[in-house]
């Protein structure tokens, strides 16, 4: 047995040698909208001509998938890409493990195309290290209509009080009223749609961005807390370690009314066949209409030791900011292009209210990164944060206990 996995090791290391221009990707997109949108840039690039060695570890939102990471790379074998965002590039950055793709860079004019606030992110002491792919938009809520009539709801509501009373009548008709996966991260997702709803923007960036005590120790958060309580009394209760997709499957289906989640599942219904505006509904997150927590998605480039790597990978990161890949992909994923210059024709009406409300809320100071997709903070202080709100989620901490616990979680360096 062990004489089989080190063999098996060994041809591994063989085949990754044979094929040094390949390029190896390491992502978590395995859904079935998820896994459609990736084939796109494997189509791509196999092209070009490059081999496509897929490095998939499933797992919503990437836990497995860093660990994955950090295995590989601390065995002094790093994968090509891996999907890495937010301030965790910078983390990388510091471990000197990150490649140089400032040729890609310059050849695409990535700088004078992408908002700054999405370059600065992709750089390691002024130089590109990392691709964009997307802008998802965090703070969705998706609905079954069919669901919502039966039961007398008329629409998506837009505060906390009146989704409330939808819920009612949506258990009272029988349905399931939140579709939810008991998952840390899942969790973490529906409270930062509850701090932005129940707290407005500013309430938002100081407890969940600038990470204030008083913000975090406010009664405006114990008010949060309280929400959280009254959702969970909405969630069935198989929802344990459910995966995000199934979830939205129990929308799909009519198990379940509404899903808190972001615009990756709307990957979900367009893979499904299913139709924005008639098979399914997508609103901003009770209170949040005016706000938008984006989440961007994009590729860290690792060193290589091969010299013929590089033309991989620069060719990899050339690809991903194509127009084409763009928007192909995106149509697939949910999401938007991160490039504003990619046409809107194809886009559905949701992707539309997504980049209009982008638009609005970066005039409005009400445009935020997203806390629970590694946007906002270290991701040593988003992991004690989210343990607190899963811990809140899967007990009887009252809100008080939850508000200290968060306080003294934020501190986490
Ligand atoms: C997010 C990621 C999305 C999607 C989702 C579920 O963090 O940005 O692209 O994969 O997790 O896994």
């Amino acid at each position: 047995m062990k004489l089989k996995s080190i063999v098996l090791a060994t041809s591994v290391v063989l085949a990754s040698n044979a094929f040094a221009a390949d390029v190896e990707v390491l992502h978590y997109w395995t859904s079935g909208g998820e896994a459609k949108s990736v084939a796109e840039l494997k189509k791509i690039m196999q092209a070009k001509g490059f081999g496509w060695k897929d490095f998939a570890v499933a797992g919503g939102a990437g836990e497995n998938a860093m660990t994955a990471v950090k295995a590989r790379v601390m065995s002094g074998n790093a994968p090509t890409a891996a999907q890495i965002k937010g301030p965790s590039i910078q983390e990388w950055g510091a471990e000197g493990t990150l490649a140089n793709i400032d040729e890609a860079a310059k050849d695409g004019k990535w700088d004078a195309i992408l908002p700054k606030v999405v370059s600065d992110v992709m750089k390691y002491k002024g130089h590109y290290v990392a691709a964009p792919v997307n802008v998802h938009r965090v703070n969705w809520v998706w609905a079954n209509p069919e669901v919502l009539k039966k039961a007398g709801v008329d629409g998506v509501p837009t505060t906390w009080d009146a989704f409330f009373v939808a819920a009612d009548k949506i258990q009272k008709s029988g349905a399931i009223a939140i579709a939810h996966g008991g998952q840390p991260w899942q969790d973490a997702t529906i409270f930062e749609s509850v701090v932005l709803g129940v707290g407005g923007a500013q309430f938002y960036d100081k407890s969940l961005v600038k990470l204030d005590q008083a913000s975090l120790t406010s009664p405006t958060m114990v008010k949060v807390f309280d929400t959280m309580a009254k959702i969970k009394t909405y969630i069935d209760k198989d929802a344990a370690g459910r995966e995000w997709n199934l979830a939205t499957a129990m929308v799909i289906n009519g198990k379940a009314g509404f899903q808190f989640m972001g615009d990756w599942a709307k990957g979900e219904f367009t893979a499904a066949g299913k139709v924005p505006g008639k098979d399914f509904l997508c609103a901003a997150a009770p209170g949040t209409e005016k706000s938008y927590t984006f989440n961007i998605d994009s590729f860290a480039m690792f060193n290589q030791k091969a010299a013929d790597a590089k033309k991989g990978q620069l060719a990899l990161a050339t690809s991903i900011m194509s127009p084409e890949f763009q928007e192909v992909f995106n149509l697939n994923k949910g999401s938007i292009p991160v490039r504003p210059d990619v046409p809107r024709g194809k886009f559905d009406a949701c992707a539309t209210k997504s980049m209009d409300d982008m638009a609005a809320s970066s005039k409005a100071g009400s445009l935020e990164p997203s806390f629970a997709h590694g946007m906002a903070v270290h991701s040593a202080t988003q992991g004690a944060i989210t343990d607190v709100i899963a811990k809140f989620m899967n007990s009887n901490m009252s809100s008080k206990d939850a508000v200290a616990a968060l306080a003294k979680a934020a501190k986490t360096k």
